[in-house]
């Protein structure tokens, strides 16, 4: 069990604060929203990953988040997950130059705290983003640069395979030798060219999802030693071994939730940790942190859960699976390149989705409620509304399925404004164009967007932490239930939304209650008979049973 802090809140009261039941809206800091609301000019400016100089910051600040919190709380969120805040080069902030100080663009340690008391007097909650295992490029301008706080010596960071070279010739020898993607480039390139199979009939994705650099033990390129002694990209790799970054990490991470009342973490990288080093990270933090697992290996996902890992994870094996799923584009463009978009099939498959789902979901070795679950990210390849090339049915099926599957439901800043990373074919902005400036949208209350989040949002809260429970997949289905509540998705185009939709199982009509639709609010013990549900059309369907329909607007 985690040594849980009991967290004194300003509103007087003391609570053992889990993110069990709670939704996220993740927030990318630069980009929602700035102090001064005059200027709404959109920005996706991108950083400088070539000086290693970074830059690309568009203005958004702590202040401007907590100016918007009628805006996040309006849709029900519990809880906002914001990007890392410390000095750091570029506007995303997980190449951090000083871990002391919070970056100057964002505000200070007091709009900080400010912004934590502020969401607690609205019963709401602060997860702070966190990267413990790497800081910032080391080469800025083509030299070795150390100028980074506290963490200002070679011995600081990891070295395997440095010989008699210098410190700096071997970070210039590109790549640092402790880290070879090779075999994952040539295993995407052969999988690109179709001699292998990958795909929804493979359900843990098994070498479809092995990004250079990203894998897990099923990649050709795994290995737990390049895991943790390698470096990620080109930032600068801190050796977890060495005693003072260690012991100094350990007391930042406590510190920072201390500072700044913090209710949870999010994790970066946390695959490229020392596995020891997870569960120490999660007791000196004393609140939950959600880890960053980018694998689809569910064996391997499982054990970064728990006591030998961190309290709660994102969901990553699933989401994988999702973009395909409701949409038909699979992430991870050619070569797993960042800089690549993913492709799209000619048809969505929900094969692969419901499969990883199952398995998943039928494992002891998981805490389900703390898995979190998320249709996009800052990260990976492409947002909702562009995969899905604008269908709103299918935009649909896939918040409603984050929205009521068992776990910690996180939407991604912009999903409500139905922002679309603005990518073009060529995409020669890659990951920075996932994370575009929110003001040029109004924040605006009315999108359908914004109103199914609300009304999913209030859903949730009648399931609290009930178990979900795979019914049946297809190709194009999936039926789960949560407690007495059943949930029916497809993948069809928007074309067809009023052609009927069988799906099998279904639920028996009830006597004495009746089976409504949570979504539409009409009643469906018509449509119900022999086992199946033959609904009446291919909207998303959560049948619940009320004695009268749940108000839920
Ligand atoms: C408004 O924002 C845009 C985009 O970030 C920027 O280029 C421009 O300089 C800003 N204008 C003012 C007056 O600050
Ligand atoms: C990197 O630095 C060189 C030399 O100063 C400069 O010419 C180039 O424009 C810089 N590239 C970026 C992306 O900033
Ligand atoms: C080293 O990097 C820091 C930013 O992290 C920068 O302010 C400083 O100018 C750099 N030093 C040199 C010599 O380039
Ligand atoms: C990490 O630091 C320890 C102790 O300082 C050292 O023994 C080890 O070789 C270093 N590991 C790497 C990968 O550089
Ligand atoms: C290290 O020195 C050996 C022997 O002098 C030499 O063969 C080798 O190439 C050197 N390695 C590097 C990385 O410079
Ligand atoms: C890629 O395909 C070639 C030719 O079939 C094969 O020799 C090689 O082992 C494959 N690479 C990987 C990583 O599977
Ligand atoms: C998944 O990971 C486990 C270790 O966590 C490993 O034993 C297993 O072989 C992996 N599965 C595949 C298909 O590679
Ligand atoms: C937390 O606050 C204390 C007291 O102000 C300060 O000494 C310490 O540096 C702060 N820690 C962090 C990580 O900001
Ligand atoms: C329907 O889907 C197409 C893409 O297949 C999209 O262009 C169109 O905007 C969508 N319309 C609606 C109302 O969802
Ligand atoms: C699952 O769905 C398929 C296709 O509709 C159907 O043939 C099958 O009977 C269903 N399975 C169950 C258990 O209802």
């Amino acid at each position: 069990m985690w040594p849980w802090l009991l967290l004194l809140l300003p509103g007087g009261f003391s609570r053992e604060f889990s993110l069990k039941d709670k939704s996220i809206y993740f927030i990318v800091v630069d980009r929602f929203a700035r102090d001064d609301a005059s200027n709404v000019s959109y920005c996706d400016e991108t950083a400088d990953w070539v000086n290693n100089t970074g830059g690309g910051y568009c203005g958004g600040t702590l202040n401007g988040i907590a100016n918007h919190l009628d805006y996040i709380q309006g849709m029900g969120f519990d809880c906002i997950w914001i990007t890392p805040v410390v000095e750091s080069n570029g506007y995303m902030g997980y190449d951090a130059v000083d871990l002391w100080k919070i970056n100057r663009h964002f505000g200070s340690q007091e709009d900080l705290r400010a912004l934590s008391k502020e969401l607690h007097l609205r019963e709401m909650c602060l997860v702070l983003d966190i990267v413990v295992n790497h800081m910032r490029p080391l080469v800025v301008k083509g030299k070795l640069n150390l100028s980074l706080v506290p963490f200002d010596q070679e011995s600081h960071y990891n070295q395997r395979g440095l010989e008699n070279q210098s410190f700096e010739e071997y970070l210039l020898a590109w790549p640092p030798p402790a880290f070879d993607p090779s075999a994952d480039n040539e295993n995407l390139r052969n999988l690109s060219m179709g001699s292998k199979v990958c795909g929804p009939g493979v359900f843990e994705h098994t070498e479809c999802a092995c990004f250079p650099g990203n894998s897990g033990p099923n990649c050709p390129s795994f290995s737990e030693k390049d895991l943790s002694t390698g470096y990620l990209g080109v930032m600068g790799d801190l050796n977890h071994s060495h005693p003072f970054v260690r012991q100094t990490l350990l007391r930042w991470v406590k510190e920072m939730v201390q500072n700044y009342s913090l209710d949870a973490l999010r994790l970066d990288t946390a695959i490229y940790l020392e596995r020891d080093f997870l569960p120490e990270i999660q007791a000196a933090a004393g609140v939950e942190i959600l880890g960053e697992a980018t694998v689809n290996n569910l064996t391997f996902h499982a054990s970064l859960q728990g006591e030998s890992g961190v309290a709660a994870l994102l969901n990553f094996p699933p989401f994988y699976h999702l973009p395909e799923a409701f949409c038909g584009y699979r992430i991870g463009g050619v070569f797993g390149d960042y800089s690549m978009q993913g492709t799209w099939l000619d048809k969505p498959n929900l094969w692969g989705l419901g499969a990883v789902l199952q398995l998943q979901l039928s494992s002891d070795f998981y805490d389900h409620d703390l898995l979190g679950n998320f249709a996009d990210n800052h990260d990976e390849y492409s947002r909702l509304a562009h995969y899905c090339k604008q269908d709103t049915l299918r935009i649909q099926q896939a918040l409603v399925w984050v929205m009521t599957m068992q776990g910690i439901p996180i939407v991604y800043y912009g999903t409500e404004q139905g922002l679309d990373g603005h990518q073009s074919p060529s995409n020669t902005k890659g990951q920075d164009a996932l994370r575009e400036s929110l003001w040029q949208t109004g924040y605006r209350r009315d999108t359908w967007q914004y109103l199914l989040l609300r009304k999913l949002n209030r859903l949730r809260r009648l399931f609290g932490s009930s178990r979900a429970e795979i019914q049946n997949f297809t190709e194009n289905t999936l039926v789960f239930t949560r407690a007495d509540a059943w949930v029916f998705l497809n993948n069809a185009p928007n074309t067809t939304q009023l052609v009927p939709q069988r799906y099998c199982p279904g639920p028996e009509p009830g006597a004495g209650w009746r089976w409504i639709d949570a979504l539409s609010e009409e009643p469906m013990d018509a449509y119900l008979a022999g086992g199946c549900f033959d609904a009446p059309d291919k909207f998303p369907k959560v049948l619940v049973q009320r004695t009268r329909a749940p108000v839920l607007l």
